[in-house]
């Protein structure tokens, strides 16, 4: 046993002589708390990506290392989170928020520190527009509106429409605005706004109102837990009409706390594990066998592609000083990824597809994609 104690220290010395230091990465990430299935799908997204990128030999001749904080789906602690990352930990660039509401708290920080910053999946347009180390993988809300506007209008048909927004979300506010925008100029009415904030329960008065208001269906630009205690109380009080939203729907949880009341809705995101392009589908399978069969969502999808991006943009600036990974981050283009192709735009936004999902039968179906 001495012999074997020796040999192992030995090994390890050796090891850690040959292995250089790795390249820290942050991340800030809801993975416990109200959206924690947002984050959650993002760091299994993210955490198979750095696994990949180490099994093939890391990037640069490195390994990369994730530092994960959860900020709890709180307000407030993404900036501390963000400085917490940057100043303790040293890492070369920051991977968060999925909420837009949240990487608007840390995006001031990463920009002030000049720490390039890349959110997975944050659609709300002020987010990049904090300053020019602040990028996203995504696209980005005056699309998705215009996407629901159109799906509502010539899909479905409606043409006088209720809002239901969340006005403690900028998410929410600025979904509901670019929908109203779109949906207005196909010809549409809104007819009535409701107004309801993060964490709220009872939307019955709300509902009621809308109700009253005799519209052909609801758009509800928020989040999943009150997306669907939004559908189930609009049922329980007799309201038959479609009620669809954006990609905030997307968590199991709306399925599970809506029930039979989500049946026949609509949502807009950015990905389908369904879509059957090749790489979509090798994606799945790898996604599937590393967390136990579970299938990736848009979350899981972009996340994964947060990295992808990032360790492209670090092969391209051969180093990691963050003025020259800013510089290649800002020069993505044509990057193929597993959420459609990356490139970033002068407003260090993405142009992507989006998909139109539906719940059939308790699952979500593919509708349909709509170019941008
Ligand atoms: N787009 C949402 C936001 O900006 C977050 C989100 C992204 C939710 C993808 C679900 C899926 O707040």
């Amino acid at each position: 046993p001495a012999c074997l104690a020796l040999f192992t220290l030995a090994a390890l010395a050796g090891a850690s002589a040959a292995t250089p230091a790795p390249i820290k990465i942050g991340q800030f990430a809801s993975l416990t708390g109200k959206e924690a299935a947002f984050g959650q799908a993002s760091h299994k997204g993210t955490t198979l990506a750095i696994e990949e990128l180490n099994a093939t030999g890391g990037v640069l001749g490195r390994p990369l290392q994730l530092v994960t904080e959860d900020n709890q789906s709180k307000a407030g602690e993404s900036a501390t989170i963000a400085k917490k990352l940057i100043s303790r930990d040293k890492v070369v660039a920051l991977l968060g928020e999925v909420a837009s509401m949240r990487s608007l708290e840390a995006a001031p920080i990463a920009q002030q520190a000049r720490i390039p910053m890349i959110s997975p999946s944050s659609t709300n347009p002020k987010v990049t527009e904090i300053g020019n180390y602040i990028f996203r993988v995504c696209f980005i809300d005056p699309f998705q509106g215009v996407v629901m506007a159109k799906f509502a209008r010539q899909t479905l048909q409606v043409q006088k429409v209720a809002l239901l927004t969340s006005v403690s979300s900028a998410y929410s506010v600025g979904l509901a605005r670019y929908f109203k925008e779109h949906f207005t100029k196909l010809g549409g009415t809104i007819a009535l706004e409701q107004k309801y904030s993060e964490g709220d329960k009872d939307f019955k008065a709300q509902l009621t109102a809308i109700r009253a208001a005799g519209v052909q269906g609801i758009f509800v630009p928020g989040y999943y837990t009150e997306a669907a205690l939004i559908c189930k109380q609009a049922r329980d009080l007799g309201l038959t009409l479609p009620i669809f939203g954006g990609d905030g729907w997307e968590a199991p949880q709306l399925m599970e706390i809506g029930g039979a009341a989500v049946e026949g809705t609509y949502y807009s995101t950015h990905y389908s594990s369904e879509d059957r392009a090749p790489a979509v589908q090798a994606f799945v399978e790898r996604y599937r066998k590393r967390w136990h069969g579970e299938a990736p969502d848009a979350m899981s999808a972009l996340g994964y592609d947060s990295v992808m991006v990032l360790a492209d943009a670090l092969k391209r600036a051969g180093t990691t000083e963050p003025a020259k990974l800013r510089d290649a981050l800002a020069a993505t283009k044509g990057f193929p990824g597993v959420s459609g192709t990356t490139t970033l735009d002068a407003q260090r936004n993405a142009t992507k597809s989006a998909v139109v999902i539906t719940v059939k039968d308790g699952k979500f179906r593919f509708v349909e994609t709509v170019s941008p």
